[in-house]
Parts: C-alpha cells; structure tokens; sequence
C-alpha cells in the first residue's frame, strides 16, 4: 500500500543503495575523491564526520571501485581492538597463520605486505573505522604501523576513519607523532539546504518516484532538523513518507514534517542510528 501510494518500486531512504546508485555531489564527491588519492598516493589519511554523515558509505564505494587485482583492502570496524587483535584481524584477512607472540605477528604483518607487493603486485589498503572509539594504547599502535609506512618500500595506505572527537583525542600531546604524519585530512560535514533537497530527490527517484512528493518547507524543514546529516534525513524522511500515507495525503508538507519529527523524538530522540526498515 505504501509504495503504491507514492508510486514507488522500492522503498527509499534505505541504507541498501548500491554504491553506484550513491549521489556523487559535495561533500560526497569530495570524500571520494580523497579517499581515492589516499589509496593511489599510498598516504596516510584521517577522515572524520559527525555520526550518519556518510563515512562508512564513501568505504564501501572506494572498496566497489578498488581494483582487487592490485590492492588488498582491510577493513575493520571494532571499538575494543588491541593491538594483538589488530595484526591478528589483519593477518586472518590475509589467510595467514596468526603467530603467537606479538613480535612474530608485528614481523609477518610487514612481511606479509611487503611480499604482496613485490611479489604479487598488490598494494594494501588498511581502513580502521569508528576509530574515535580507540583504547590509547590501540592509537599508540598506529604509530608502529606509520614507522612501517614511512619506508620507502612500504606499499601502505592507511586509514583512520571517525567522528569529530578523533581529532581532539589525536591533539594530545602523545599523539604529535601521528598527527604529523597525516598527510590527507578530510572532515565531513552535513549537507546545506540545497544538497539535503537533491538528496530527498536522489533517493526518491532511486526509489521510482515519477513526481515531487516533499514540498519545499517540508524540505527546509528537513534540512534544518537533521543538520544534513544524510542518517537522520533518512529516518525523518520515511517518517514523514509513513505520515502522509497514513492520512492519505499525496505530498510531505511541513505539518507532517514536524508531526514526524516530534514522533521520531518521542521514540527514538530522532538522533536515532538506523532507519525504520
Ligand atoms: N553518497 C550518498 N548517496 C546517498 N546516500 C548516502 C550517501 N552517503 C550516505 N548516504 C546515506 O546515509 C546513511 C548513513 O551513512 P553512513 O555511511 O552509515 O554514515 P557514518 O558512517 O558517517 O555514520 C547511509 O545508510 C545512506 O543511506
Ligand atoms: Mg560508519
């Protein structure tokens, strides 16, 4: 019924969109485009952005587009990792036997990547994500695996990827070592008034929307609620998409933007992570 109401073929404002379907428009764009140097460049890069801004979308594309004959990508997204448990995770990526000792795993991880390279032509691309939820002592490993890099011979991107706060957590004093090696930095922010309208309108026509179904306040509305943030106009939008079926209505205007809005807050405190499907 609901799909039917607005015309649609599949349900929008879904985190299931391929990357190839994804809006390839600032701040998004920008991302990529960095995302790629960083990989082509072999660099060290930190990218942060507020929660649902997109960051772990931009990974997954920048994996789609890699080409897997000449890199390998590791990507790991865990908040209790120890340095123990990163060269495990890395090498078991790798399908290679995880030694025992910390010294012999630091010793296969660098082998394992300097042998790729020479031997198979692949370069190694390392993601950590959520890594604003990093122990001390994890981010103190980062300095290690950047003494790796710093070598000439090193075929190494690395890639730290986090909220805001990694930033500040990184400005202490025992970190210097790794800021100063930062050699691409990219925050992403929320979408502006003009981006968050294209984004309601991407993801409607991904859906197969054939009109316009958010009237322009209800877009302003939007806009303002969210910060941009393309998680939260996800959620408020099918909020929205969910109210006017419910009351028949064939367009979002701004009274069903608020009464969505003061729904999801009453449910979820519309900061909520994740969407109603
Ligand atoms: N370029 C994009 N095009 C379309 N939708 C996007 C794009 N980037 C992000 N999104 C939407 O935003 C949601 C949240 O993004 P996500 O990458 O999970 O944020 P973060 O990792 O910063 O918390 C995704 O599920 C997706 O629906
Ligand atoms: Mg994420």
């Amino acid at each position: 019924m609901f799909l039917e109401h607005f015309g649609f073929t599949r349900r929008p404002f879904t985190r299931e969109m391929p990357t190839e379907a994804l809006l390839a428009m600032p701040p998004f764009e920008e991302l990529a485009v960095r995302l790629q140097y960083m990989v082509t460049s072999r660099a060290f890069g930190l990218v942060t952005g507020e929660v649902g801004s997109g960051k772990t979308t931009a990974l997954r594309a920048l994996y789609d587009q890699l080409d897997k004959v000449r890199h390998r990508f590791i990507y790991i997204a865990d908040s209790s990792l120890n340095p123990r448990a990163f060269y495990r995770d890395v090498l078991d990526q790798l399908d290679l036997p995880v030694p025992y000792h910390s010294r012999e795993m630091k010793r296969q991880f660098e082998q394992a990547i300097l042998t790729a390279y020479q031997q198979e032509g692949k370069q190694t691309v390392i993601v950590l994500d959520e890594a604003h939820l990093l122990s001390a002592k994890m981010l103190q490993e980062v300095r290690f695996i950047l003494n790796f890099h710093l070598d000439a011979a090193a075929p190494l991107t690395f890639i730290l990827v986090g909220q805001a706060e990694l930033r500040g957590m990184l400005r202490l004093k025992s970190f210097e070592a790794i800021v100063q090696r930062v050699q691409m930095r990219y925050h992403l922010a929320g979408l502006d008034q003009e981006g968050v309208a294209a984004y309601i309108e991407h993801h409607l026509r991904y859906a197969g929307a054939t009109r316009p179904i958010f009237a322009e306040q209800a877009v302003q509305a939007i806009a303002t609620l969210t910060r941009g943030l393309p998680r939260m106009i996800n959620n408020l939008a099918a909020a929205c998409l969910l109210d006017a079926c419910s009351r028949g209505q064939a367009l979002v205007d701004e009274a069903t933007v608020q009464r969505a809005a003061a729904e999801l807050q009453e449910t979820t405190g519309l900061a909520a992570v994740g969407s109603p499907w």
